[in-house]
């Protein structure tokens, strides 16, 4: 009946008629087309959007990757020879990083049997009495020569005092602009350490032991203090953390999320003069609870002769 109907419609109709009808029905089946296709377009990128966000909070600050590197030190003592360094950076225990996750990478540091370990800084992110929960995990880390410290920003932003006791308290050796000689076999490495930009940072007061015979290690939170370390010169590696490698490196986020005083060296192996530096990603998050395409790094670096 219907059909009927409409063919007796069509029929009806003058030929300009008809053909301003089928004109009108294919922009009619154009416009939807381009609906669907807009509608599939959204979908699409919807679900990339929110299968990135997923990935970002809830997978990749939960990754570890274990970064290897030599270090070639001029002058080195065969004794230090394949000495190995294991370093941990910015843990910001709560409110987004847990203390499953650092027990983890505490785990892993110790399972590459270092001959040192050393902790970059940024112990704490919220509040300060995390270092209680903090410091007696970091005690258990297995070091043939010792567990040494500086503070980072954040521990001064939440009280410095409190963390560096409660870190003494557990045995571990927290450097705030000091150095020791660490006896290794016939010779020694000079382990130093500066307090955070944020505290009194004092580098002359932190390389009072250097001796030109045993090479110099630094730690030093912030990386972007190496021009001024390699134009002292007497420091042949410094280690350090803070920029989180921009924590979101994503359409040029890291330029705006990288710290002050973690802008120039922010991630990976530097050549700075006769400096070698190495700054880590480090483990915790702090501002946003993401990470994209700068995951928690445990550092392992092998002292080698340069030849
Ligand atoms: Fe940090």
């Amino acid at each position: 009946m219907f059909h009927n109907l409409a063919s007796r419609a069509i029929f009806s109709l003058s030929a300009p008629s008809f053909l301003h009808l089928l004109r009108a029905l294919r922009l009619h089946l154009n416009y939807h087309t381009l609906m669907i296709r807009r509608r599939t377009f959204l979908a699409s990128s919807l679900a990339a959007v929110f299968s990135c966000g997923s990935y970002s909070a809830l997978l990749e600050p939960h990754e570890l990757r274990v970064e290897s590197v030599r270090a070639r030190i001029g002058r080195l003592p065969g004794a230090l020879d394949g000495f190995r360094v294991v370093g941990l950076s910015d843990f910001h225990l709560y409110p987004f990083t847990q203390m499953s996750f650092l027990k983890r990478a505490i785990a892993t540091a110790s399972a590459l049997s270092p001959d040192l370990v050393v902790l970059l800084g940024d112990f704490v992110d919220s509040t300060v009495e995390a270092i209680e929960e903090l410091a007696p995990a970091l005690a258990g880390l297995k070091s043939r020569c010792g567990v040494f410290a500086v503070l980072g920003n954040h521990d001064h932003l939440k009280g410095a005092g409190f963390v560096v006791k409660t870190l003494r308290r557990h045995g571990i050796q927290v450097l705030v602009n000091e150095s020791v000689l660490v006896p290794v076999g016939r010779s020694g490495l000079v382990v130093a350490g500066t307090d955070s930009l944020t505290g009194r940072f004092n580098m002359s007061e932190a390389l009072q032991a250097c001796r030109p015979e045993v090479p110099t290690l630094l730690l030093a939170h912030e990386p972007d203090v190496a021009d001024a370390v390699a134009s002292d010169g007497r420091v042949a590696l410094q280690l350090s953390g803070h920029s989180h490698g921009g924590q979101v490196r994503f359409a040029g986020l890291e330029r705006l999320l990288l710290p002050a005083g973690g802008r120039k060296y922010p991630y990976g192996t530097y050549e700075v003069g006769g400096l070698t530096l190495h700054t880590s990603r480090g483990l915790g998050t702090t501002g946003l609870p993401l990470r994209l395409g700068s995951l928690p790094e445990v550092t392992e670096v092998i002292l080698t002769p340069r030849i």
